[in-house]
């Protein structure tokens, strides 16, 4: 799936962003901007099943902006690899997504589950309910 999340331009460098790129009604994913790279993750900590990581709207970083910080329990994590190095969840990763840019606009490229989908079948796994908890990887 290719879908255009944003203007680059929109994206402020060293600020965070939450995206809704499915239109569920709630930011599903996040980018943060450092430079000419754009780094973009799941809005699902690891450390408890469906936990948002934003504070406030768009806000996912630490006080200096040097880390992912989760709202609830504080857990820092690496904006560039999105391994969790302080907190409760300490060896834990973010969910990665993978967007491109082109033409101007950060695009979505590749799979991209929604937050939630019907129960799944007997015997299957949901694997979006599990990269939405941090369990799996894209
Ligand atoms: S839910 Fe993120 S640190 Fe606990």
């Amino acid at each position: 799936m290719e879908r255009a999340l944003c203007r680059v331009s929109d994206l402020a460098d060293g600020k965070s962003r939450g995206l809704d790129p499915l239109n569920e009604g709630c930011d599903t994913m996040f980018v943060i901007c450092r430079g000419e790279d754009v780094y973009a993750y799941r809005n699902a900590c690891p450390h408890v099943p469906m936990a948002k990581m934003a504070w406030r709207k768009d806000e996912y970083l630490n006080a200096d902006g040097s880390l992912i910080r989760c709202s609830a329990h504080g857990a820092l994590f690496s904006i560039a690899t999105g391994e969790c190095i302080a907190g409760a969840c300490v060896g834990a990763w973010l969910t990665p997504v993978n967007t491109v840019i082109r033409e101007g606009y950060l695009w979505l490229a590749g799979d991209f589950a929604p937050r939630r989908q019907s129960r799944p079948r007997s015997g299957q796994q949901d694997t979006a309910a599990a990269m939405d908890e941090g369990r799996a990887r894209p």
